[in-house]
């Protein structure tokens, strides 16, 4: 089976394209770089034993893309990982994410729509907002957009929805994931955000590793267990995993319907404090932290109900937060060492 994994040498690409190998898929990927380097490759490569046919392309360029799948008419399987991800870039820059992330979809489905092939989109938990009701399920309603970023993940999920009604061909399923942290570990691969990290867990490990100075905590006066806001957090490989479980009921034709959506998160909901304290006890590092005001457009909680995707695809999260939380640590050794190196 043969699968083309678009943004595959992102962070959560690069750890689908290991578990699809190590299951004997053939992968390619495609990939412009614009957030990404090419030794993502390689090291997939030393973690796999095998190479991944790769392909430099911007999927926003149509010609290119319809060239590319006149020479590839033997796909069987598409994740969809390729779009721009900073949800305050996409503030200041609304077209730069409408231009990519939504064309980038639509050039796809238009290559494919007519042909038998299994389509996975990366949505995001972002599309609930605030949830009325915590767990989040998939009923739960979708509230309009905090950020161009996220409406391009809801505006996403309905041309999914609107192709899939016509062209019954076309098998889709959107993966809305909570917060993805932690890294493979071979601490080969993981995440590399430019610049200084908007996430909470990339900037905890910066701050321990000394490249930062100190964490701000944003907000202690939510209404929660320790006044700091609540998320769920599940680890890249995990996330990785539910791909594949995905990928395999495409193919399979288990549903009886040919467009479906799943939360992808771990079913528990932790606080920021939470996180600051299973990362000191995981890595036996003591992190520098202060209390900040709350961080504009953040959500007090959200945490998946998961039972819709343990019942229909019977994956569900393994590690453990502090698990995760020793990985990413690992990775951040490990890429701050090959600095020095180098
Ligand atoms: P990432 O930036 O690490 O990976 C995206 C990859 O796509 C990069 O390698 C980039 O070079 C590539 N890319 C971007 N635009 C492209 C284009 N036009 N053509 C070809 N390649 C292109 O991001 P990630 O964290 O791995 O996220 C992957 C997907 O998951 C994205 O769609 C993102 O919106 C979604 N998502 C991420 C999170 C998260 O917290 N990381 C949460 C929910 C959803
Ligand atoms: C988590 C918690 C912060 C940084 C974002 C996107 C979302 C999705 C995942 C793609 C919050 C707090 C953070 C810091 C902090 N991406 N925090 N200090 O905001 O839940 O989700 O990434 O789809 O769309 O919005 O994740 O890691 O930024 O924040 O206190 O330096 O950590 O306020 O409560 P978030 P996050």
């Amino acid at each position: 089976m043969k699968i083309l994994v678009t943004g595959g040498l992102g962070y959560i690409g690069s750890h689908v394209v290991v578990e699809l190998q190590n299951l004997d898929f053939d992968v390619i990927i495609v990939d412009n770089l614009s957030n990404a380097s090419l030794n993502v490759l390689e090291n997939i490569t030393s973690i796999t034993g095998k190479q991944p046919e790769f392909k430099k392309l911007d999927v926003r360029d149509k010609n290119a893309l319809s060239a590319f799948f006149k020479n590839h008419n033997d796909i069987d399987g598409i994740i969809h990982f390729a779009a721009f991800k900073a949800v305050g870039e996409s503030v200041s820059n609304p077209l730069m994410y409408y231009e990519n992330n939504i064309n980038s979809l639509i050039y796809l489905l238009q290559n494919i729509e007519e042909k038998e092939i299994s389509f996975i989109f990366s949505s995001s938990c972002t599309v609930y907002g605030q949830a009325d009701v915590l767990p989040v399920t998939e009923d739960s309603p979708v509230k309009p957009a905090e950020s161009p970023y996220g409406n391009t993940k809801q505006i996403g999920e309905e041309i999914i929805k609107e192709t899939c009604k016509v062209n019954s061909n076309l098998k889709a399923i959107s993966l809305r994931y909570f917060n993805p942290i932690g890294a493979h570990e071979s601490a080969k691969i993981g995440e590399l955000p430019l610049g200084v990290p908007q996430n909470l867990v990339p900037y905890i490990t910066q701050t321990a590793i000394g490249l930062r100075e100190q964490l701000s905590v944003f907000g202690k006066d939510y209404p929660t267990r320790d006044g700091t806001a609540i998320r769920d957090y599940i680890h890249v490989v995990d996330l990785a995993k539910a791909h594949v479980a995905a990928l395999k009921r495409l193919l399979l034709n288990e549903a009886d319907t040919n467009y479906e959506y799943f939360n992808v998160g771990t079913g528990d909901g932790s606080t920021v404090m939470e996180v600051v304290t299973a990362f000191e006890k995981a890595t036996g590092e003591k992190l520098n932290y202060k209390f900040k005001e709350r961080r504009s457009g953040d959500v007090i909680a959200a945490y998946a109900d998961t039972t819709k995707v343990s019942e229909t695809l019977g994956w569900e999260a393994k590690y453990s937060l502090e698990e995760s939380l020793l990985s990413a640590w690992n990775w951040e050794k490990q890429v701050r060492k090959s600095d020095i190196v180098e």
